[in-house]
């Protein structure tokens, strides 16, 4: 059987924070090569063309248009996700976007729509499903050697640092706040090291600390399918800037029948130690470091190869956003929200 050699063009739009691991992704993956970028920022247009040596253009349009383009990572605000994933999707591009897919799940659904009308992938960035504490957290929790999962807490805390933040960040109509930016990952990492589904939520999500029409604090209950109950805690804390004060972290402890599992600071794992009755004790379990957006891009270039389904599914992209709405309706109304499927 002939090997398939073609590579996959593409192309990055939006040149902002996270746009670097993208750019190292389409050059460092086997199959894919880095096309180049739109910006509407002229600097960071001229920052990303130096760095990444490739060109960058004002108007993503001329990319769409480009057959030498297969696949676009929407590196975009939130709010740009869903119109300009649309688009590209009717362009026969495959679409690589960052998460959250999208604001909401009528957002999700016209664009799920769109990629299945054309025949396109749609895999969101979902990394907390390739962090390698997280995979080992939940190989470890299927083998049953720690015993059924009974609980399971996640803790992140951040200084907000308004002073860096783009406008669009500052506002929730645009897809700003921490709960979008951050409660995506730690929905994702709950329901990916449990593998499971959420059910209902209970959540309290605000504005402490910013003076922004977004939020920087957020609780949350979530009650999971498989009867384990999780709790959120984040917080994007007023920083000041020059303090040198700033602190950011978190914790993921998961208490199972025979033993607890903690993920540190997204990087590290840690289990209680084998005979530890008491807790405290902890081991912690060596793990390579990987490189999560490349392990994404190559996961979608198999998936397109191969024509299977996104290795992270639309469904469960989907599912992140409608908790994550369905967290901030009960944090409007002060009621528990139940999820239908
Ligand atoms: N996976 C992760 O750990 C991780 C980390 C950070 C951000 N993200 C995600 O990445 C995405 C982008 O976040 P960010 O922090 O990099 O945002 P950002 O604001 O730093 O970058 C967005 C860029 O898009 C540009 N832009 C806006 N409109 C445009 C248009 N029409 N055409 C071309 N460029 C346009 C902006 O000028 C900006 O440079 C979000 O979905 C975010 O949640 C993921």
């Amino acid at each position: 059987m002939a090997v398939e050699t073609k590579t996959y063009g593409v192309a990055i739009f939006g040149t902002g924070r996270i746009s670097g691991a993208h750019a190292r992704a389409a050059q460092s993956v086997e199959g894919a090569h880095l096309v180049g970028a739109a910006e509407v920022d002229q600097e960071r247009a001229q920052a990303f063309a130096d760095k990444w040596e490739c060109e960058v253009v004002p108007d993503y349009k001329s990319l769409l248009r480009r057959k030498d383009v297969d696949i676009v990572a929407l590196t975009l605000p939130h709010w740009l996700h869903e119109p300009i994933g649309i688009e590209a999707a009717e362009a026969g591009k495959h679409i690589f976007v960052e998460k959250p897919m999208a604001d909401s799940v009528e957002e999700c659904d016209r664009m799920i729509d769109a990629a299945r009308r054309n025949g396109v992938k749609l895999f969101t960035g979902h990394t907390e499903q390739f962090l390698a504490p997280n995979v080992k957290a939940r190989e470890l929790i299927q083998s049953g050697e720690i015993g059924q999962p009974v609980m399971l807490t996640d803790c992140w805390y951040k200084a907000f640092a308004l002073h860096t933040r783009p406008p669009w960040f500052l506002d929730r109509s645009k897809g700003g706040g921490m709960w979008l930016m951050n409660g995506t990952h730690m929905i994702d990492r709950i329901t990916f090291i449990l593998n499971t589904r959420i059910k209902a939520v209970k959540a309290q999500i605000g504005t402490k600390y910013n003076d922004i029409n977004a939020d920087d604090y957020a609780a949350a209950y979530l009650d999971t399918e498989l009867g384990v109950p999780a709790t959120i805690a984040h917080t994007g804390y007023k920083d000041t800037p020059g303090a040198g004060v700033e602190q950011s972290g978190g914790e993921i402890i998961i208490s199972c029948t025979e033993g607890m599992l903690k993920v540190v600071d997204r990087r590290q794992l840690f289990r209680s130690a084998a005979g530890d009755k008491r807790g405290g004790t902890w081991e912690e379990v060596q793990l390579d470091r990987v490189d999560t957006t490349s392990l994404e891009l190559q996961r979608l270039i198999e998936n397109i190869r191969d024509n299977t389904p996104e290795t992270v599914s639309v469904e469960q992209a989907r599912h992140i956003v409608q908790v994550m709405t369905a967290c901030e309706e009960s944090s409007r109304t002060g009621r528990e929200v139940l999820l239908n499927a």
